[in-house]
Order: C-alpha cells, then sequence, then structure tokens
C-alpha cells in the first residue's frame, strides 16, 4: 500500500516537473539545464507527495494541487544546491551525481537555486484552477516556511552553531526551522489549499513538526552510519564542517530513540485523518529509511 501511493504519487510528481521546466533554446539555456540536473536527479519527493495527500485528506484531488507540490519541490531543490556551495557544507555529491557547482561552476549554481525558488512562486500563483484565497493562503505559507522565519533561518542557525555546543532547545529550533520549516509547508500548505478547517490545519501542523525533526534527527544519523552509494551523497559531511548536530550532542543510540518517539507523535497526530493510513505509514518508513 504505502510503495504503491509512493509510486502513484512520484509519478505524478516526476511528469508534473517535467512539464514546468523550460526546454526552449535561447542564450540563457545553460540555466534550464541547470536546473533540470539537480530537480530530475531523482529525489525521494517527500515534500511534494505530503502536499498531495493533505490536499486530498482535507477534500482535494491531488491532480489539482500540482503546481504546489512541484513548486515547493523546486524550493528544497534550490536549498540543496545552495547547501552544497562551498560557502556552506561544500558537498561533492548530491542525489547520486556531482553537485551542481562541481558541474555548472558555483556561479551558475547560485543562479539555478535563484531561478528554481522564483520560478516555483511563478507556477503556483500561475495556476488560477483552484480558488484564489486557498491558493494565496497556501503561497503565504510556502513563502513564509522557506525564508527568514523557516528553512533560511535555519541554515543561519545551523552555520551559526558550527564547532559550538547547543542546548536541546536551541538544537530544536535550528532543525525545525532547517528542515522542519519545509515540512510544515508542505502539510499545512496542502490543507490550506484544500480549505481545511482549523481541527485539521492543526493536526497536519503537528504531524509536520514531528515527522521534520524526526527527518533531520535521521539525516544526522545517515551522515554517520550512512552509505554513500545509497544515500547519493557524501557521508561524514557534518564532522568535517564542525556541525553540532543530534547525533554530535547526544550520540547515536539517544538520537534513535528520539526518532522513534518522534514517529510515535506524528502517528497520534495522523489519527485525526480518518483516512490517515499513507501518513503513518510514511512515517514509520521515514525513519527506517536508509536515504
Ligand atoms: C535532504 O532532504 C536535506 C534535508 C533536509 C535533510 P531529502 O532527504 O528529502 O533529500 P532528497 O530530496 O531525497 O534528495
Ligand atoms: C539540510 O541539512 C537542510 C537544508 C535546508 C538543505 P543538511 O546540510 O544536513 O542536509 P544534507 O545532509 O546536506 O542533505
Ligand atoms: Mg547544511
Ligand atoms: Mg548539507
Ligand atoms: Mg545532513
Amino acid at each position: 500500500m504505502l510503495k504503491e501511493t509512493m509510486e502513484r504519487y512520484g509519478a505524478m510528481v516526476e511528469d508534473a516537473l517535467e512539464g514546468f521546466l523550460p526546454t526552449e533554446p535561447c542564450r540563457q539555456s545553460r540555466i534550464f539545464e541547470a536546473c533540470r540536473y539537480s530537480l530530475m536527479a531523482g529525489g525521494k519527493r517527500i515534500r511534494p507527495m505530503l502536499l498531495l495527500e493533505f490536499y486530498r485528506l482535507c477534500g482535494g484531488k491531488p491532480e489539482e494541487a500540482l503546481p504546489f507540490a512541484c513548486g515547493l519541490e523546486m524550493i528544497h531543490t534550490y536549498s540543496l544546491i545552495h547547501d552544497d556551495l562551498p560557502c556552506m557544507d561544500d558537498d561533492d555529491y548530491r542525489r547520486g551525481r556531482l553537485s551542481n557547482h562541481k558541474v555548472y561552476g558555483e556561479a551558475m549554481a547560485t543562479l539555478a537555486g535563484d531561478a528554481l525558488l522564483n520560478r516555483a512562486f511563478e507556477i503556483m500563483v500561475a495556476q488560477t484552477a483552484l480558488p484564489a484565497n486557498r491558493a494565496l493562503a497556501a503561497a503565504a505559507c510556502i513563502s513564509r516556511c522557506s525564508g527568514m522565519y523557516g528553512m533560511i533561518g535555519g541554515q543561519v542557525q545551523d552555520l551559526a552553531l558550527e564547532g559550538k555546543t547547543a542546548t536541546l532547545e536551541e538544537l530544536q529550533e535550528m532543525v525545525g526551522l532547517k528542515t522542519g520549516a519545509l515540512l510544515r509547508a508542505a502539510c499545512e500548505g496542502g490543507a490550506l489549499l484544500a480549505g481545511a478547517e482549523e481541527q485539521k490545519l492543526q493536526a497536519a501542523r503537528d504531524y509536520a513538526d514531528c515527522v521534520g525533526l524526526a527527518f533531520q534527527i535521521q539525516d544526522d544519523i545517515l551522515d554517520v552510519t550512512g552509505d554513500q552509494a545509497v544515500l547519493g551523497k557524501a557521508i561524514g559531511s557534518d564532522a568535517n564542517n564542525q556541525k553540532t548536530t543530534f547525533v554530535s550532542v547526544y550520540g547515536l543510540e539517544t538520537c534513535r530513540s528520539m526518532v522513534r518517539n518522534l514517529t510515535q507523535q506524528a502517528l497520534a497526530a495522523a489519527e485525526v485523518f480518518e483516512d490517515g493510513e499513507f501518513l503513518k505509514e510514511l512515517a514509520l518508513y521515514l525513519a527506517q529509511r536508509n536515504k
């Protein structure tokens, strides 16, 4: 059931992303190529899947939400391109291939990130099939979650904590923003787009907050214990950069139990939805993932 649903959503997202990327020959077509290189490199597509699923759970047809799902995946991919730059985490591999800047150079990688961010909002705002008030509410949520109070804010806190120790509260805030915020954009954004009532919106936020924290703790675990060939990115990056992570502060065993506890909390949040099976299976799958 989980596998089939993931494959179905995954295929919808791949097809739609393909259609949202420009291809026509022109003087700046190298930026199209650089964007496509990172976007169509086989990410897990967790954020767009969650957006489509929350839209469905709150009463919509998933196809209608594809521009928002794809926009969010573009924003996520831009965050990865910039995260890998030498001035940030300086990582050479991503999604099983060389990082964007290793192929296109730092200037083009910076621009490809910027271009994906702008294309994302172009796609979301240009689509008119949905009621404007809902589309606007979802776009406002996604932009806030991506910006200074969201993912970017978290990346700033991540950099500020390099080489330092951190309290649990500092770690939770940093991770809740750098990774949790785009998960929240997916869950809350999908629910807002469907015009969900407050109880469902709150459940979407609760689920996202637990899954987001668990997701980054698992990412930090895999940075130590993962296999590069499976993960598609280099391991040991956090230690190289003297990152302060849940693993560096609490160790692997405590982190594994944190992931389990947060996943249980995510399952509880999913109870609000009568038909929340996929949410539960996905949270359990993400807690076990090796990529
Ligand atoms: C990687 O995200 C960055 C983090 C927030 C941990 P994903 O693990 O979702 O990466 P892709 O999209 O599958 O490449
Ligand atoms: C990623 O955190 C958060 C982003 C906003 C991109 P990491 O730096 O741990 O992500 P990976 O491990 O490079 O994918
Ligand atoms: Mg980083
Ligand atoms: Mg990184
Ligand atoms: Mg990482």
